[in-house]
């Protein structure tokens, strides 16, 4: 599918850091790239088929020439603001629960960010052109992305790693950017209005999106190889959060012991990474992770349908038209 034809802003002007210490080829790369206001900077480029700021191009680029899956790595995939502190939190709990035990009061999830105990390619692992030696980690190794599937490395589509993508109504999921990127915004910069950053979102002009071909690379994937890729959507795992986590672990092979499950743990894992519990602790109201950004904007309301809260019946007919026209046929929908 084609991305949504945008014209250009003249009137925009480059913030001087946003092209600051990046490749001579990606400087190259994004000048041939299509491009348009950005959320949080003041452009984003049209790079295989996505919208991206230059730093994560970079970034990208590193990660596809260098990352090589490990038939035991878990990558965890989302598009922004869609449960990805979430889902970081759950697997981590899940895979490390014999080296930790949950009920432990010094778990590395009490006293650390999910995003500083697994690491996004993007924003971390290859960022600033690191080539990281990954091979130290140990088994198995847990990593994220933001980046659409077709854009992930041959290595993790051929290989037998396992891919779980967390999914979010697009009506939440734009409420949640947009209040993000304000809080995150440079103070010389103004917030973004509602009506502004919706058209953008609509036109499908968001960080990693269009939202649509984001999720439906996923979903065609999960439908196509349900052992490689397990689909979540963040409302049925507000519903259910046992089942899934249940889910999870099954699909990670390490499925919970008759013994386990009598004994609580699933719930244990639940209440470990329930939003409250994560949004309360220290590190997450004081604490800074992902590109130094203050912890505490991860964690706002954690609810299914704050959008009813922000957005006008025409907005939410406009966005539900979209999702219907291009996830409709895919037998894709949210509660
Ligand atoms: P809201 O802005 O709607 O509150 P991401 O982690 O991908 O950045 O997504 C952020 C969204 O997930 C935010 O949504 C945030 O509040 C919510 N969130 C963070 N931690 C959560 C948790 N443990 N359980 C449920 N939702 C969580």
């Amino acid at each position: 599918m084609g991305s949504p034809q945008i014209t250009e802003n003249p009137t925009i002007a480059v913030d001087e850091d946003e092209e600051n210490g990046i490749s001579a080829e990606c400087k190259e790369l994004i000048h041939g790239c299509r491009k348009e206001k950005g959320w949080r900077t003041s452009f984003l480029y049209e790079f295989q088929g996505f919208w991206c700021q230059p730093k994560e191009i970079d970034a990208i680029l590193s990660f596809q020439k260098q990352y090589l899956a490990r038939d035991s790595d878990v990558i965890l995939a989302t598009i922004p603001k869609s449960g990805t502190t979430w889902i970081k939190s759950l697997t981590f709990a899940i895979l490390n629960r014999n080296n930790v035990p949950v009920s432990d009061g010094n778990h590395p999830l009490l006293a650390s960010n999910p995003h500083d105990l697994v690491h996004f390619f993007e924003y971390k692992l290859y960022a600033n052109n690191q080539n990281p030696n990954l091979s130290i980690l140990p088994k198995p190794r847990i990593f994220a992305t933001h980046i659409p599937f077709g854009s992930l490395s041959e290595s993790i589509k051929s290989s037998d790693c396992r891919i779980v993508y967390v999914c979010r109504n697009p009506l939440d999921t734009f409420i949640s950017s947009w209040h993000y990127i304000n809080q995150l915004r440079r103070e010389s910069r103004p917030p973004i209005p509602l009506e502004e950053a919706f058209d953008m979102y609509c036109k499908g002009v968001i960080g990693y999106g269009p939202f649509w071909e984001h999720m439906l690379g996923y979903w065609k994937e999960s439908q196509e190889r349900p052992n490689k890729v397990l689909f979540m959507k963040y409302e049925d795992m507000k519903e259910d959060a046992m089942s899934h986590v249940k889910m999870l672990a099954n699909f990670l092979g390490l499925p919970f012991s008759v013994e386990e499950e009598k004994q609580g743990l699933i719930e244990e894992i639940v209440n470990l990474c329930s939003f409250k519990k994560l949004k309360d602790l220290e590190v997450n109201q004081n604490g800074k992770s992902i590109k130094n950004f203050d912890n505490k904007h991860l964690f706002r309301k954690g609810e299914v349908g704050d959008w009813v809260n922000y957005l006008s019946p025409s907005m939410v007919h406009q966005l539900s038209k979209i999702m219907d026209e291009k996830l409709g046929d895919f037998g894709l929908k949210f509660k």
